[in-house]
Parts: structure tokens; C-alpha cells; sequence
């Protein structure tokens, strides 16, 4: 079975995905840490972000263990991935290991959690079941500065509602896979409701293929 997640930054999809694969025992993959982990390389390689072949080649070379790089989280790696998440060739050189985990899951899993931007859209087009998770621009905002709070790291509410807003426009403008909704994706809006109802909610839909 392959669960496909999608929606922006801070709704919860990354919270719910671990849920679901921990309940069924499925492999997940965060695919956003691909494209993170690309923008790390870009800026330890102090790479012109502008250039899209030198970027490519960075994507290109990409191995697992650069998925456990120490940065992933941090506010400016983020920005970055979505900087370079509208190169047609970078999604490219990121597909085959995103469709063959999905299709072909570690340790023998019988099923795949994946989470993105595109993956009902494009990685998974033939998912059991997608998910479009998205909750509203000033709670996605709080539960970030939250976050970094609860981690000691200073945070301007203002600022981090003004960046989520300035990379989700461009990821759902992006030519290249942007970031919307699947058309056979169950979409939920995650503003009023717990992780837990939240959890329910996909669990009921999981069981409802099932019958
Ligand atoms: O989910 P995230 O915040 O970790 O993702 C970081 C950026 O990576 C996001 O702003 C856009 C890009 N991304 C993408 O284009 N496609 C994906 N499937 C996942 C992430």
C-alpha cells in the first residue's frame, strides 16, 4: 500500500505520516529532507543558487547518508529547498529514488508513507490513498514558532508568517510539479483540529479502502 501526503509547510503532514507508517508499519520518507538536503549541499559547496546545472549536479550526486545532514531543519535550508525545488532537472535527478522507495519499500515493509509537494501528483500518481493536508496561513505560523521555541531558538512570529507565505506561493506556482492537491486527494484542514484527530481521520479513510 502507498499513502501519498501532500500540502505546505507546517500543516502537519510530516507529524501524520510518521503516525500512520509507526501504526501499519510501512517505511516512511520525508521528501522534503531530499530537497533540503540538496540545499545544504548548495551551501556548503557555496554553489550560485541561480545556477541550475551546478545545482543539478549536486542533486545528481546525492547519497543516503547526506539525508542525515545536521542543517536539514534550519529556517534558511528550507527557503533554499524550495529555491531549487522549481528546477525541472533537480525534481528529476530526485524521482526514480522517490518512486523506487515507494514502490519497492525498505526492510521488506509492506507499504510506503511518503510526504511532499508532488506526491499524488506526480511520484505516486496510482497511491491507495492521498491525503492533502493544510491548515491556515496564522496556524501553520504559530505551530512553527512553537517549534522553534520549544528548541531555544529565537523566532519573530511576523517573520515566519511572511516566509511560510513567500515559499508557499512558490511552490504552488512553480512550473515544474507544483504544489496542489491530487484530484482523487481527500483534502483536510488541519487549523482546528488535534494531531490525534487528525490520526482518526486518516485511519478511518485507510479502513474505508480496506472494506
Ligand atoms: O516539506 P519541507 O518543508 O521539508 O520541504 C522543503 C521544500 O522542498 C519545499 O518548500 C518545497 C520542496 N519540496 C518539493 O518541491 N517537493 C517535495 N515533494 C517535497 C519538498
Amino acid at each position: 500500500m502507498i499513502i501519498a501526503i501532500d500540502g505546505p509547510t507546517a500543516a502537519g503532514k510530516g507529524t501524520l505520516a510518521r503516525q500512520l507508517a509507526d501504526h501499519f508499519d510501512f517505511a516512511y520518507l520525508d521528501t522534503g529532507s531530499i530537497y533540503r538536503a540538496v540545499a545544504s549541499l548548495v551551501l556548503e559547496a557555496q554553489v550560485d543558487v541561480n545556477n541550475q546545472a551546478e545545482v543539478t549536479a549536486l542533486a545528481q550526486k546525492l547519497r543516503a547518508e547526506d539525508l542525515q545532514r545536521t542543517d536539514l531543519r534550519a529556517e534558511e535550508v528550507g527557503q533554499l529547498a524550495s529555491r531549487i525545488a522549481v528546477y525541472p532537472d533537480v525534481r528529476q535527478a530526485l524521482l526514480d529514488f522517490q518512486r523506487s522507495f515507494a514502490e519497492s519499500p525498505p526492510d521488506q515493509a509492506k507499504g510506503a508513507v511518503l510526504d511532499g509537494r508532488d506526491i499524488g501528483t506526480v511520484i505516486c500518481p496510482s497511491a491507495d490513498l492521498k491525503l492533502y493536508i493544510t491548515a491556515s496561513d496564522e496556524v501553520r505560523a504559530s505551530r512553527r514558532h512553537k517549534e522553534l521555541i520549544d528548541k531555544g531558538v529565537t523566532a519573530i512570529y511576523a517573520e515566519i508568517l511572511a516566509d511560510l507565505k513567500v515559499r508557499d506561493q512558490r511552490d504552488q506556482s512553480r512550473s515544474a510539479a507544483p504544489s496542489r492537491p491530487a484530484e482523487d486527494a481527500f483534502i483536510l484542514d488541519t487549523s482546528t483540529m488535534s494531531a490525534e484527530a487528525v490520526l482518526d481521520k486518516a485511519l478511518s479513510l485507510v479502513a474505508g479502502l480496506q472494506r
